[in-house]
Formats: C-alpha cells, sequence, structure tokens
C-alpha cells in the first residue's frame, strides 16, 4: 500500500467493492461486527449474502 494509510478501497471493474488493510467493520447500528484484512462489498444488488458480495454478479453481467 500507498503511504501511511492502513487501508485501500478499490472498485472492481463490473464487480464487487474490495477494501484490503487493517479496519473495522460496523454494522447498520454502528456496532463493531469483526475486524478484517480483506473483504468484497456487493455492488451489483444481487448477493445472497449482502453486503458481501457471493460472486452472483457473474452471473447476471
Ligand atoms: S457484486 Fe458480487 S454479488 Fe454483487
Amino acid at each position: 500500500m500507498e503511504n501511511n494509510y492502513s487501508a485501500e478501497i478499490k472498485i472492481l471493474e463490473n464487480g464487487p467493492i474490495q477494501i484490503k488493510g487493517e479496519f473495522v467493520f460496523r454494522d447498520s447500528s454502528g456496532h463493531k461486527t469483526t475486524e478484517y484484512k480483506e473483504i468484497y462489498i456487493c455492488r451489483c444488488g444481487r448477493s445472497g449474502n449482502k453486503p458481501f458480495c457471493d460472486n452472483t454478479h457473474l452471473k447476471h453481467g
């Protein structure tokens, strides 16, 4: 990673949002859910495991 950022967010072409690094993920109430190193957030709205990508986007283009 560049500079001193602790996480990097990348929009993958025709796919999810990749978040990589040291960060905490919180639910809609603000409660800490889990600490992650890398996650993929669904951008197509069709995942069966929202908010995470489950690769359903590959079937729908
Ligand atoms: S972006 Fe992968 S399932 Fe939605």
